[in-house]
């Protein structure tokens, strides 16, 4: 293991305003990097926690136009609420700030000024894609088409969500404006562009010489990025939301998203540490870890690694930039647009009092190597067979028998101990290192697995002592029993706490204890003898399958509402000629009779008078949708010149015409006023 420096800053990527945060956002940056810095924090290193709303760019402005409301509306909106989830969810942030702040703007205009003045930028005359009918360039979000690298469609002009490569919206294969759907023109403009071939050679040596311990898919990503040659990037935009480009000569230009964001990390650094902020960015003793989702990284590890670079000045690389992939949502993407997702401030709202169950369950199912899938169902398992089974339950019978065999004091038996709890105490230990070591190493979820794991050794511990039983026989021995007992919960609220914060803190309270000292969990004895304990409280308690079934329920009705929103008419087929379509004879008729089928939920037998002496029968599977009854009277138009066919044994004579709506609902064709029946359909 490397060693770690005293000073670590963590950044957590700026989430854009322009919606609330959902379980992806936290299961891929928010509480991997709250673990990290609550635990560094407990094992007495310095640490600052940066994070804040990322309010310019695109994504904004879209969603003000769709609402009608101005830029500044959306990110007011909605960077009050991420903020207040957040701390809701116990993120402990040491700043949540926000890239429209005046310190930000400063900061950001600064920056882009030096790299101007050190001639760092070029400034290039292109032609960029235009919206005529919106009257304004398209860039980044405004435009999607197909992706030049894996073809994937609804690429957008800056990056390729499929397959995470950063694109110039003028490679995307026939681009759409997002704005009016338009197919863009081409027109001249000017912007500056950051050289980043003129950092390819250095951004070689530090990623693919110096960090081969990053993840292998950050790794993998930058490799293939170098290996494709780096081009320019432009850093400018002609927007009029975000921070305007501090030179002459600029109007109508603001800087591009992706350059100002980043520095946001500085800026919110010097609004909490206007004195030293500067010893978190350009100290050597400081180490900058970067935690990001994967559609992050080539900004993090090549795009802003290159600005800081251009800076000079001291400025400080990541040391370490764990991304992790995707979270799924029961299946399916998940997409602010779409309303696909669980968002945090509705998660707190319907399960208020268990923040810790979704931390649990996002971190011990976090997509670190893979995509993972989030489901109602693994929440509501996770949480009643593992935290309540197995983790509550150890230390609500460790604290009730103390309780009552012990007068509601850990025993005074650490003289005592037998080889069987010197045994347990050491396996804790063990667990609590290798906890570190994986922590460290940015391995949460296998870390939480062994957190628990403790716990599991502590029923085993209790299941083979069997205390309710040896206290009949020999009452010392119980008492050494549920010192250890005791013990190994002390423990639990140690290693437990940058996992799940809220439980850690009753579980302290109920133990009486006053710090939380990780090098004392386990062997060496966190629970002084003679301490009363608190009344033994639940940690944890079932969810039932009425909340789950609500949760279910309302992703279904988003599911179906996306269907008929995404819903188009089907393109219309190859011509055909008259004559053969006139082959087909379409004719009238009047339901006469109409039954079920027998065994068959979705066929029903009509009886049809078609004008001939002979009723007609037609087997049709529009039961689902029709009552019998509804239809006896009816006139329809039907096929009449099929070869018969049987079903379920009942000669069909041809095929009732229907429509099926965009929900699947089939209604069934016929003419808007009576006709005598046998007429043809022409
Ligand atoms: N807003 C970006 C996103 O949600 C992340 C910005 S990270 C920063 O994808 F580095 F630019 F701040
Ligand atoms: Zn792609």
């Amino acid at each position: 293991m490397e060693k770690t420096p005293n000073r670590t800053l963590i950044t957590t990527a700026l989430p854009y305003a322009n919606g609330p945060v959902h379980i992806g956002h936290l299961a891929g940056v928010y509480i991997p990097a709250d673990i990290y810095a609550r635990y560094l924090r407990m094992r007495g290193r310095e640490v600052l926690m940066i994070g804040g709303s990322d309010e310019h760019g695109v994504p904004i402005t879209i969603k003000a136009k769709a609402e009608g409301v101005t830029p500044q509306d959306i990110v007011d909106r909605y960077h009050a609420i991420i903020r207040d989830s957040m701390a809701g969810l116990g993120i402990s942030f040491d700043v949540y700030s926000r890239t429209t702040s005046e310190l930000h703007s400063q900061t950001a205009s600064e920056f882009f000024r030096r790299l101007y003045d050190k001639g760092e930028f070029v400034e290039k005359t292109s032609m960029q894609l235009y919206d005529e009918e919106a009257g304004q360039f398209l860039a980044d979000r405004y435009v999607t088409g197909e992706c030049p690298h894996c073809h994937a469609q609804g690429a957008y002009g800056d990056q390729c969500e499929k397959c995470g490569t950063s694109l110039n919206a003028t490679d995307l294969i026939n681009p759409r404006s997002a704005i009016t759907g338009a197919v863009p023109v081409l027109r001249e403009t000017h912007h500056w562009y950051l050289p980043l071939d003129r950092w390819e050679s250095r951004l070689r040596e530090w990623i693919l010489e110096g960090h081969k311990e990053w993840r292998s898919n950050v790794y993998g990503q930058c490799k293939s990025w170098l290996d494709l040659g780096l081009q320019p990037r432009a850093v400018s935009r002609d927007l009029d939301w975000g921070v305007p480009v501090p030179v002459e000569g600029a109007e109508g230009k603001v800087l591009y998203v992706w350059f100002d964001a980043p520095i946001g990390y500085i800026s919110n650094t010097k609004e909490i540490r206007p004195d030293d902020w500067e010893q978190w960015w350009k100290s050597p003793d400081t180490r900058i870890i970067n935690f990001i989702g994967k559609d992050n990284i080539v900004f993090h590890c090549i795009v802003f690694p290159a600005m800081l670079m251009a800076y000079g000045d001291g400025y400080q690389l990541p040391d370490n930039v764990p991304a992790n992939e995707f979270l799924n949502l029961e299946g399916d993407k998940i997409s602010t647009s779409r309303n696909w997702a669980v968002w945090l401030h509705e998660y707190l709202r319907d399960f208020p009092g268990k923040q810790d169950v979704l931390r649990y369950v996002l971190t011990a199912n976090a997509p670190e190597t893979k995509d993972n899938d989030f489901t109602w169902r693994d929440f509501q398992a996770r949480n009643n067979s593992e935290l309540v089974a197995i983790l509550g339950n150890f230390v609500n019978r460790a604290i009730v028998l103390t309780h009552k065999y012990c007068d509601g004091r850990v025993p005074d038996a650490a003289g005592a101990l037998t080889d069987t709890d010197r045994a347990a105490l050491a396996e804790v230990t063990d667990l609590r290192d290798r906890m570190a070591d994986l922590i460290e190493g940015f391995h949460f979820r296998d870390a939480l697995r062994l957190a628990m794991d403790i716990a599991r050794t502590g029923n085993r511990y209790l299941q083979e002592t069997e205390p309710w039983k040896t206290v009949k026989t020999d009452p010392a021995r119980v008492d050494a029993i549920l010192y250890t007992a005791l013990q190994i919960c002390g423990a639990l609220a140690v290693v437990m706490e940058p996992f799940m914060p809220f439980m850690s803190e009753r579980l302290a309270a109920m133990l009486s204890m006053t710090r939380l000292d990780w090098d004392a969990a386990g062997s060496a004895g966190i629970l002084a003898p003679g301490t009363a304990l608190g009344s033994p409280e639940l940690l944890f308690d079932k969810i039932e399958d009425e909340q789950i079934a609500a949760q279910t329920d309302r992703l279904a009705r988003i599911k179906k509402e996306n269907t008929l929103k995404a819903w188009h008419p089907e393109p219309v087929a190859e011509p055909v000629d008259f004559d053969t379509f006139c082959r087909g004879d379409l004719r009238v008729g009047t339901v006469t009779a109409c039954v079920k089928v027998p065994k068959a939920d979705k066929l029903l037998q009509l009886t049809i008078d078609d004008g001939t002496s002979e009723p007609r029968t037609i087997v049709s599977g529009i039961a689902a949708w029709y009552a019998p009854e509804d239809l006896v009277g009816r006139q329809v138009c039907f096929i009449a010149n099929l070869p018969p066919r049987k079903l379920r044994g009942i000669e069909s004579q041809g095929m009732v015409l229907s429509a099926i709506d965009r929900d699947g609902r089939c209604v069934v064709m016929g003419p808007t006023a009576p006709v005598a029946p046998g007429v043809r359909v022409q």
